[in-house]
This record gives structure tokens, sequence and C-alpha cells, in this order.
């Protein structure tokens, strides 16, 4: 059985990066550089971007972070992201999701200049992924393509499931590993919560990625023996045990995982770090130019 360690994926694409920023400055040039968007203090968002600011940093990126009150108004936000469109030093957007109600979260992904959607959730990018064209491929399911070429994991000809179909991830997950790419080529199999049989067509998959948000979802038996196992899943789990009060929790039962698959992601230590290292290369990307 192997550990998919995001831990050792995602520190060989943050190596290559911090090459690439250390050549741009000794040549004398800047380097990429990402704008973050918070609005409110919601605490797995706070923690996403901070994390994702001090990647920035580990990376030679250069990152600002623009924090706006839980009730600021929509036009605010839109003048803000207008004057980052502008801003020619400012390579990437990023908005930080999930937005208070009174926001209009396709309104202000819609602001982004698709240029610089280094979350590829603009409409523009989304059409381009669905057609196979250069783009912005976003965080989550890049940072899993990026994991399965890591370890060299077979994807042409397996019957893959996606459980999930947000625009975050699902959706654009099945979209990737459908495509002729190196790891795509799957069968794919679109999951949600109006489908019938769902522990039938699991156990007949040769790649789950789970993405649902429900922790231990996927049990031992849904799984086909040597199947891979990608758990997208970071809930947080009230535990008066632990330090912070809370463990992050997976959609996969790991421990009933590991019995019968050939390969799992650990959570944490998996796919959200992956995630980071997919919104890196993106930077990157916006920086060079698609
Ligand atoms: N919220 C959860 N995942 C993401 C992501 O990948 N990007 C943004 N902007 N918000 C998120």
């Amino acid at each position: 059985m192997l550990i998919l360690d995001g831990k050792i994926a995602s520190a060989a694409v943050k190596a290559d990066l911090l090459l690439q920023t250390q050549a741009l400055k000794a040549a004398g040039k800047r380097t990429p550089h990402l704008a973050a968007i918070l609005v409110g203090s919601n605490g797995a968002s706070e923690t996403y971007v901070a994390s994702k600011v001090k990647n920035c940093e580990e990376t030679g990126f250069e990152s600002s972070l623009y924090r706006f009150d839980v009730n600021v108004d929509e036009s605010i936000l839109l003048q803000q992201i207008e004057a980052l469109n502008k801003d020619p030093k400012v390579d990437g957007i990023l908005v930080q999701l999930p937005l208070p109600k009174h926001i209009s979260e396709s309104k202000v992904i819609e602001a982004i200049h698709p240029a610089k959607d280094v979350d590829g959730f603009h409409p523009v990018n989304v059409g381009r992924l669905v057609q196979g064209l250069n783009t912005f491929i976003p965080a989550t399911p890049y940072g899993i393509i990026l994991m399965l070429e890591y370890f060299n994991i077979e994807t042409k000809g397996k019957n893959a499931v996606v459980i999930g179909r947000s625009n975050i991830v699902g959706r654009p997950m099945s979209i990737l590993l459908s495509s002729n790419i190196p790891q795509g080529n799957c069968t794919v199999t679109i999951c949600h919560s109006h489908t019938k049989n769902l522990k039938e067509i699991c156990a007949g998959a040769d790649i789950i990625v789970a993405a649902l948000g429900v922790p231990n979802f996927l049990t031992g038996d849904m799984i086909k023996p040597g199947a891979v196992i990608i758990d997208v899943g970071i809930t947080r789990v009230e535990d008066a045990t632990a330090k912070k009060g809370f463990r992050i929790k997976g959609d996969v039962n790991y421990e009933e995982a590991i019995l019968k698959a050939s390969a799992v992601t650990p959570v944490p230590g998996g796919v959200g770090l992956m995630t980071i290292a997919g919104l890196l290369k993106n930077t990157m990307k916006a920086y060079i130019g698609l």
C-alpha cells in the first residue's frame, strides 16, 4: 500500500518553482505576485489564506493580502478586484470562498480578469478547460493531477468515480480525468446526492476521488481491492481532546481504506498541500502568460 504523501509531492513542485524564482531574481526581474482577498474571519478560510501566503514566501513569490469586514459592500470588493486587474505588478488574484451570503460569488469571480484568474473559476477559463485548451486548472484538481503524476499512477483506461460535483473540485476533476492528458483518459462517473447505487458504483472503481465534505463517508466495503483513493475532504470535527478543539477529517475512512486500496492520500498531509502547489504553479503561469 502506497501512501500518497502530499508533503513529498508538493515539496518537489515547490523546489522547482523556487529554482525558477531564483533565476528571475538573478536576472534582475521581479517575481510572481499573488494577491489574495479574504472577507470576514471564517476559521478555515483564515488558515487556508495564511498557508497560501506563507507558501508564496517559501517559493520566492510576492504576495499581498486584502482583508475586508464580513459586512463589506459587494461594490467595494469589485472595486478592489478592478484595481488589482489593472495593477501590472499583480499576476494572480484569488478571492477566498465561500463569501458572505449578501455577496454574489459569480459576480466576484467574473470580475477577475481571466488572465489573472489563478483559481481557474472564471467561466472563460472553465470553458477553456472543457475544450482542452491551455488555461488555469482549479488548484485542487490540478494538485491531484500533479500528485498522480509524481507517484506515477496509471490512469489510462481506468474507471474513475468522482463523488461531488462542485465547481471547485468535483466537476473540473471529472473533466480532467476524462480528457486526453497523461493523467487522464479515464472512463469517469460523477456521483452526487441523487446518485442511486453509490456503493456499487464505487466498488467497481479503479480510482475514487471523494470530494463531498462528509467525514468518513467512503468505507472499506465501497473500495475495490487495489483501487487508488484520493481524499479531498478537510472537515473540522469538534474534539475536546485536540489542542485546537477540532480535528481535520477526510471523506475517507482511512483505517479501512488502507486495508483494501493500493494507494491512499492521507488527511491532513495529502490533497490539501497539493492544492497549494497547484495554486503556486498557476501563479507562475499567470506571470509567464497563458
Ligand atoms: N475555498 C475552498 N477551496 C478554495 C479554492 O481552491 N480557492 C478559493 N479561492 N477558495 C476556496
